[in-house]
């Protein structure tokens, strides 16, 4: 059976902490031997714009011994030139994997339907799951992953803060999302993890009650791709929405900065606080890398889960 990554919410905790497991074992060292990818090809679909999901998964795939082939919209006209089940019938006669950013969820969802082979999410209006399982692992290597760690986003209730969403579901901490009034997350994702009872979940309107005393502050852009004809009001709506010194200085004295990148410096951040000491918007980059290297090796590896245990492949790599 092929397995997907479409959102968090269909991954356990075990499997979670197994592609962490994976991908501190793959960034410990250049793992040349590690191929999982030799004569595999991906088809890497973008519907939107891209700088780092884009070349983190080009590179990684280079990176475990495979080809990856850049399908822009504009190339396969997906769902008008033709339909979202060509596609994907088509491209699984040819591939190995797909990896799609979607304007429409529903469009990945389509795609990890009909394929036969893994499909990846790579960003879609709702989700953002490589984003966020690579944000919690930058906090798990800097041992800011607890049940006490509070997590506060700043800004709007966006694919990014659905995914924090999920994510609580699955591994506990404290998430406080301060947003304007019409702006919150989706509200059945909310619910759910809400229901889910595992990690502490708030929605305030206060910028400021939100960071008091955070360990980490995360943001992203007031206008997501897609929402562009909503600008105006959307300006006007998160204008005091933003991560700026004043801000930092009622979170914790260690407390960390973090944005998944592109950033609007002098919107929903200052330069100083994301160029400052406190931020860890680069290594949030680098990670995606690393942990999406863990996930494509989880997916297809050698065709099953069990084939990337990391123990098995240091044995092999040691004998
Ligand atoms: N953070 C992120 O997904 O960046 P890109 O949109 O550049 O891929
Ligand atoms: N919320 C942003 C994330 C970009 C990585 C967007 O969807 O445009």
């Amino acid at each position: 059976m092929k397995r997907d990554f479409i959102s968090l919410s269909t991954f356990s905790q075990e499997e979670i902490e197994e592609i962490f497991s994976l991908t501190c074992w793959l960034k410990e060292k250049p793992r040349q031997e590690f191929r999982p990818l030799a004569n595999k090809t991906a088809a890497l679909i973008f519907e939107k714009p891209s700088l780092r999901t884009h070349v983190s998964f080009g590179v990684g795939i280079a990176q475990l011994g495979g080809q990856s082939l850049f399908l822009s919209q504009q190339h396969i006209g997906l769902s008008t030139r033709e339909s979202v089940r060509d596609v994907a019938e088509v491209l699984s006669r040819y591939n190995n994997l797909i990896v799609a950013r979607t304007m429409e969820h529903a469009t990945v969802e389509d795609l990890a339907t009909h394929a036969t082979i893994p499909v990846i999410n790579a960003l879609t209006d709702v989700l953002h799951p490589c984003q966020i399982i690579a944000d919690a692992y930058t906090l798990r290597e800097r041992g800011l992953l607890s049940e006490e760690t509070k997590i506060t986003f700043i800004g709007d209730g966006n694919n990014v803060v659905n995914s924090w969403l999920e994510l609580a579901e699955k591994i506990p901490f404290h998430f406080v999302l301060a947003c304007p009034e019409g702006y919150e997350p989706d509200a059945q994702i909310l619910d759910h993890a809400r229901k889910a009872n595992l990690s502490r979940i708030e929605i305030l309107r206060d910028p400021f009650e939100a960071a008091t005393d955070a360990d980490v502050l995360y943001t992203d852009v007031w206008v997501s791709m897609g929402q562009e004809n909503d600008e105006a009001a959307r300006q006007k709506a998160f204008q005091s929405y933003q991560i700026n010194s004043e801000l930092l200085r009622v979170a914790r004295p260690n407390c960390v900065v973090m944005h998944c990148l592109p950033a609007h410096r002098g919107q929903e951040i200052t330069a100083d606080v994301l160029e400052g000491s406190q931020s860890i918007v680069l290594e949030e980059a680098e990670n995606r890398l690393h942990v999406q290297k863990a996930i494509m090796a989880y997916l297809i590896g050698n065709g099953e889960k069990s084939s990337v245990d990391i123990q098995t492949h240091s044995e092999i790599l040691t004998a």
